[in-house]
């Protein structure tokens, strides 16, 4: 049954776990993720970015969605606009089902500069008001997505690293926070702190320097209630990195959010946790195993029911670690 986001992270809330939310491009990413679902009783969400409505088509994905409804009648799932970037990439997602969209207004539409705090606060607002009528959710962002360690991570959008905004301002300010959730109403708040998206987050291990938890812990210490979302939160996994490298691939070692620390911020209020590259990590792992080991093979679907198994194990551990099993 498709429910919204708020639905979701409230009832997260109110058992302490966190809810992964993938991003889903194609038959197969959906697949994976629900047949993960399935199998350890957790519900769902699904995301799509815009360049993903545009690579899937918006009709696809919502017939899909509602076939993924009709296969799994059991499992609770909320289908989410990642990183809307204008009102309008917002309003059409509602038009097609999402249950929830994101209004990423911590980057003015199409531009690489941290917007200003006005702008964000005007916009997401509006957001709010439309999506609230039609009985949908927000989520909204404060502070700017970037890796704290120098040279480190790419920007919001994937490209490069920021160059002229010191660390202190890309981190979300916690009085900020505040005043942005009673000036908004979103029902949850992505925030800033230390990750970026993308495989190369970090160059080591990340500590408590580089990855900065305790804005967690002060913005859930200052409102409780209030539904937390981290960005970039892949682990970029070692095994998958040596498997990916073992058949073919050219990926330099890097480190991204270890698990454990994302369970740390599920105890400070995070209930929202967004994974894009491990699950495309998994998934493409597994192609290359089946490229190299097999090379006379071209039937695709002997590459893609491998990568569907990588992706689903990859989730399981996700709803396992996050505590989101047994909550459908
Ligand atoms: O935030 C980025 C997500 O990983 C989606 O990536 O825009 O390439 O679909 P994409
Ligand atoms: P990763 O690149 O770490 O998977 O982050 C995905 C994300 O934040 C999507 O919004
Ligand atoms: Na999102
Ligand atoms: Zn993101």
């Amino acid at each position: 049954a498709r429910i919204t986001l708020r639905q979701l992270l409230d009832d997260a809330a109110e058992h302490g776990y966190g809810v992964p939310a993938f991003n889903i491009n194609n038959m197969e990413q959906a697949l994976g993720i629900m047949e993960a679902a399935a199998a350890v009783d957790a519900p769902v969400i699904l995301q799509a970015s815009r360049g993903a409505r545009s690579y899937a088509n918006d009709i696809m994905l919502a017939k899909m969605v509602e076939a993924l409804e009709e296969m799994y009648p059991q499992i609770p799932l909320c289908l989410h606009l990642d990183h809307g970037n204008e009102e309008a990439t917002c309003a059409t997602a509602l038009r097609y089902g999402f249950t929830s969209v994101m209004m990423d207004g911590s980057l003015e539409a199409d531009a690489k500069t941290p917007a200003s705090y006005d702008y964000n606060v005007a916009i997401t607002r509006r957001v709010v008001d439309l999506a609230h009528w039609v009985g949908a959710s927000v989520e909204g962002e404060l502070g700017v997505l970037g890796s704290l360690e120098q040279g480190g991570g790419e920007q919001e959008d994937g490209h490069g690293v920021i160059g002229e905004v010191s660390h202190d301002q890309l981190l979300t300010d916690p009085d900020q926070a505040v005043d942005f959730v009673r000036a908004t109403r979103v029902d949850a708040l992505a925030i800033a702190m230390g990750t970026s998206h993308g495989a190369y987050k970090f160059s080591r291990k990340p500590d408590g320097d580089i990855l900065a938890m305790h804005v967690i812990e002060e913005i859930h210490r200052r409102m409780p209630g209030v539904h937390l979302v981290m960005h970039g939160s892949s682990s970029v996994p070692q095994e998958l990195q040596d498997m990916f490298n073992a058949f073919g691939g050219e990926m330099p070692q890097t480190w991204g959010v270890p698990v454990e620390e994302i369970v740390r911020g599920i105890r400070h209020g995070v209930r929202k946790v967004n994974i894009d590259t491990d699950c495309r990590l998994a998934m493409t792992a597994a192609f290359r195993k089946v490229a190299s080991e097999n090379r006379s093979e071209f039937d695709p679907r002997k590459f893609l029911k491998p990568a569907m198994e990588g992706l689903k194990t990859l989730c399981r551990e996700r709803f396992e670690a996050f505590g989101t099993a047994g909550h459908a």
